[in-house]
């Protein structure tokens, strides 16, 4: 039997941590975010000194310090490099600059697809990303793509930075944040985009509980369907 998988993709500031986060814990599942496990290949990159653009140095990193979760007493996932505990280093500037390009190489995610289906696998999750509707989890039990407007998506990056000790102007987030959409949007493999069959909603002007209930409607109009 194959157990509950939500896949929930989106352009980046769209709400989907977040929502991903407050659903997983509402339903019991494990919340996977797998743009973390992007920004971790990022930072090993970034830390090491390889180019962002050098994906088989990128692969060859990744190999020899292999990237993990570790859950902690509390319940939240941790992300580890080989024996670096990188969670709390990964929302940095530099980590978000480089992560596009990063994430653009076949051989970098085919890695993490692979430790992502594993993961999947061995637990119910909510995953959230760019690709899992569409490439990582194709017969996922519900996917949601949801979008924001660039404006609001803008303001809520420019308070993560805030709230990280980083300021920047919500005019300079809001263009590097477009850079990044569409940067994602046009690469080769894998571009951000929606299932055919995924539901889409716009999180503009919605708080996250709004957003989690609606999601929660779907996920029970789904099961009841399927009996
Ligand atoms: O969700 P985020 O902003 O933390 O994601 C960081 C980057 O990782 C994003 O710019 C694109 C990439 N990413 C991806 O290519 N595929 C995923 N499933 C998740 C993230």
């Amino acid at each position: 039997m194959h157990h509950m998988t939500i896949a929930i993709d989106g352009p980046a500031g769209s709400g989907k941590s977040t929502v991903a986060q407050e659903l997983a814990e509402r339903l019991g599942l494990l919340y996977l975010d797998t743009g973390a496990m992007y920004r971790a290949v990022a930072w090993l990159a970034l830390q090491r000194g390889v180019s962002p653009q050098d994906s088989s140095s990128i692969v060859q990193l990744m190999r020899k310090s292999p990237i993990h979760l570790e859950r902690t007493e509390q319940g939240n996932v941790e992300i580890w490099v080989g024996s670096n505990n990188v969670t709390r280093e990964l929302r940095t500037p530099e980590v978000s600059n480089a992560v596009s390009a990063v994430s653009a190489h076949p051989d970098v995610r085919s890695e993490l697809t692979t430790l992502q289906r594993e993961l999947s696998s061995q637990h119910p999750v909510v995953m959230d990303g760019r690709d899992i509707g569409t490439v990582v989890l194709p017969h996922a039990t519900v996917k949601v793509f949801l979008t924001a407007s660039l404006e609001e998506r803008a303001k809520r990056r420019r308070r993560e930075f805030i709230e990280s000790g980083f300021s920047s102007a919500t005019e300079q987030v809001a263009a590097e944040l477009a850079k990044r959409d569409e940067q994602d949007s046009s690469r080769t493999v894998a571009p951000l985009k929606p299932a055919q069959d995924a539901h889409r909603i716009d999180s503009t002007g919605k708080s996250v509980d709004e957003v989690v209930l609606e999601i929660m409607t779907i996920v029970e109009q789904t099961l009841s369907w399927r009996q």
